[in-house]
């Protein structure tokens, strides 16, 4: 082969290929944001290893078809909470519920978030404001009502993060400073929990194809067509929810049971190649085509 052909990852392998099938027997998930996305992924591994799962979120009727596709697909038992994560009394009864059924919470991912594309100049108060509600505050609920349990079993959190906080993202203030805000307390917890046996860690996926995220805020060119983005990526292809199912599998079990308090970059490596998404600086000078 010639040496400047690049080489493409093969596809994430299925889990069941290289975890046991019941490493999760009798555990527990609390998941918010588990009724989309890389949440709901994230929450099929968890479970095709043997743990039930509660999913929470605002929309009841998607987080409804969500438990019983999950249920239908796994075997396991799932149950659709409705909590809004800004809303400490809502999240609060959506862990006495999931405690009411299984009794006990092993792991927690936080996983509720909002996002959307804007320049500062174009994100009033209340834009940067709910962002933060939702990422940084709803993290916060959702520790403070479930830290009680997750101590009572030695359990594990995982926060879902981000990468473009590590650098200036342009149309991206808002999410950049609630995942930063994320991070910290993911690393706060690890040290004053891990004592008591608590261990939290941070996931932050890269472009994963196929969500909502990566529809909504991929790259696009001058005429709003989608960038395919793969020649940036080391691994030189796009990320799959399976590599953040797998990820996610992997910081729950015992081997990683001594980790915690770290960052988890799950992106091919693309952190590391310094391009940025949506065309800069044309993004900033103009964004309305990329939006
Ligand atoms: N650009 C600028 N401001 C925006 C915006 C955009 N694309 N989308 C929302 N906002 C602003 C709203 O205008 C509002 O501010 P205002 O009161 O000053 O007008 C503020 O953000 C709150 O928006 P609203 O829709 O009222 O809040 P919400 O709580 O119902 O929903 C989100 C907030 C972030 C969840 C919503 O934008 C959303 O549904 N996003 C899609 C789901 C999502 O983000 N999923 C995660 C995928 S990674």
């Amino acid at each position: 082969m010639s040496p400047t052909t690049p080489i493409s990852a093969p596809p994430p392998p299925s889990s069941l290929s290289v975890f046991r099938e019941g490493i999760f027997d009798g555990k527990v998930l609390f998941c918010t944001g588990g009724g989309s996305g890389i949440c709901k992924e994230m929450t099929a591994a968890v479970l095709t290893h043997g743990a039930n799962a509660a999913i929470v979120g605002r929309n009841v009727e998607r987080n409804i078809k969500s438990a019983e596709e999950l249920s239908k697909r796994t075997g396991r038992t799932v149950i659709a909470l409705q909590a809004d994560v800004r809303e400490p009394k809502q999240v609060q009864e959506a862990v006495r519920k999931t405690i009411e059924k299984f009794g006990r919470i092993d792991f927690v991912i936080c996983g509720a978030a909002g996002n959307f594309l804007a320049p500062i100049g174009g994100l009033s108060e209340n834009a940067f404001k709910t962002v933060l509600s939702i990422d940084t505050l709803g993290t916060y609920n959702t520790l403070k009502a479930t830290l009680p349990y997750v101590r009572e079993s030695k359990g594990s959190y995982i926060h879902v993060s981000a990468t473009l906080h590590y650098r200036g993202t342009p149309l991206q203030a808002h999410v950049s400073a609630a995942k930063a805000g994320v991070d910290a307390l993911s690393n706060v917890i690890a040290v004053e929990e891990g004592p008591r046996g608590v261990r939290s860690n941070v996931l932050a996926p890269g472009a994963i194809k196929g969500t909502e995220g990566m529809e909504r805020l991929s790259a696009r060119d001058d005429q709003g067509r989608r960038i395919d983005s793969a020649q940036h990526i080391p691994l030189q292809r796009m990320g799959e929810t399976q590599d953040i199912g797998n990820t996610t599998i992997f910081l729950f079990s015992d081997a990683a049971n001594y980790i915690t308090g770290q960052v988890f970059v799950v992106d091919g490596g693309s952190m590391h190649t310094g391009v940025l998404g949506h065309g800069y600086p044309e993004s900033v000078l103009n964004p309305k085509p990329r939006l």
